[in-house]
């Protein structure tokens, strides 16, 4: 995996473009920096709406949506990170399709 590597340079750099999340580093082994899922059944996160993600988060926290690795994943976060965490991903362009378009 090269996703910390390339966490590490783009939170140093962050003059123009908002640093990525701290956190980020713990979402994205499956959802992607970039909210484009790496993992086969894991759902894109990018251009859903803020709202969606926070809530979607707090049912995993609260058990209201028992799925046990989103409760590890955000289990320990603060809620400032959390929301940061929707930010971000609520931001990102939206996915294109794993195929790519062409043939
Ligand atoms: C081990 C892999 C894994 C990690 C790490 C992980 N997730 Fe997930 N995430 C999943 C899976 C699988 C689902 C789908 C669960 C379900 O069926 O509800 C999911 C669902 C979600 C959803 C709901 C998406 C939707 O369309 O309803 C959000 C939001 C989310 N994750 C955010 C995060 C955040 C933020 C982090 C980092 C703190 C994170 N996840 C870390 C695997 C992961």
């Amino acid at each position: 995996m090269i996703v910390g590597g390339l966490l590490a340079v783009g939170s140093a750099a962050g003059a123009v473009v908002p640093a990525p999340p701290s956190q980020l580093g713990l979402c994205a082994a499956c959802h992607g920096k970039h909210g484009k899922s790496v993992v086969a059944g894991v759902p894109n996160l990018a251009g859903q709406r803020y709202a969606y993600l926070i809530n979607a988060m707090h049912q995993y926290r609260d058990g209201r949506r028992n799925v046990a690795v989103m409760r590890a994943a955000l289990g320990p976060l603060r809620v400032s990170e959390l929301k940061a965490l929707a930010h971000w991903y609520a931001a990102q362009p939206l996915a294109p399709s794993l195929s790519g378009g062409s043939h």
